[in-house]
């Protein structure tokens, strides 16, 4: 299922992190919630989390879906599904190995896919966002989220933002429209980034 090769620079990345992941960001909950609850999503909807990773989303996404709905997380590093499994996270929903370029789920199977902190890690982005737009009905949304807005994540990580960055908006606003989805709504601020898209019919 999974082109291990061509995500080593993934696995080298996110494995050794995966065992303190949630320690380093205590305070996200509520930030995951708010955006889970963005998603439109009613009781019996089927959603997936791509790029999982620990799962942090899991239980916001189970809240909105509820008992009768079905939540998926998919990851490509074994090491964050460890660390989802142990913070018990695969009571919320079914963990699965899976890279967001070739989903083990059949046209259309969900109302809704969350991706947190996924674009910027993607190797080839608009082929993935297409993928991710072919497992979602017509109508069906996509929320690209980050629990901190890109001109804070660049001070933080000590270099300049800049207007190639995937998540500019006009850039991810073409790059969705490429790979199947409309933007229908932005926002870059200091302790939130939300874009959320559409699939067209
Ligand atoms: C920044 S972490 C975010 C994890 C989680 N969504 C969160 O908000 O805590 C990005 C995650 O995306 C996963 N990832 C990167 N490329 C992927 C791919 N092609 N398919 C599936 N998962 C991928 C990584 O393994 C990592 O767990």
């Amino acid at each position: 299922m999974t082109d291990d090769h061509t995500h080593t620079h993934v696995l080298d990345f996110f494995t050794p992190r995966a065992a303190d992941w949630d320690s380093r960001f205590p305070d996200d909950g509520p930030a995951y919630a708010a955006a889970a609850g963005l998603l439109g999503l009613r009781p019996g909807d089927a959603v997936l989390d791509a790029g999982c990773g620990t799962g942090r989303a899991l239980p916001a996404l189970r809240a909105v879906v509820g008992p009768e709905g079905t939540v998926l997380g998919a990851d490509l590093t074994p090491a964050m599904l460890e660390a989802a499994t142990r913070a018990g996270r695969g009571a919320e929903g079914t963990l699965l190995r899976a890279d967001v370029a070739r989903l083990p789920l059949r046209d259309g199977a969900l109302d809704a896919v969350f991706g947190a902190g996924l674009i910027s890690h993607l190797a080839r982005p608009e082929a993935d966002m297409a993928e991710l737009a072919r497992v979602v009905r017509p109508g069906g949304v996509l929320a690209l989220f980050h629990p901190i807005g890109r001109a804070a994540l660049a001070a933080r990580q000590g270099r300049a933002i800049s207007d190639d960055d995937l998540r500019a908006e006009p850039r991810l606003r073409e790059l969705l429209a490429g790979a199947g989805w409309r933007l229908e709504s932005y926002a870059d601020e200091d302790d939130r980034f939300l874009a959320r898209a559409v699939k067209q019919g």
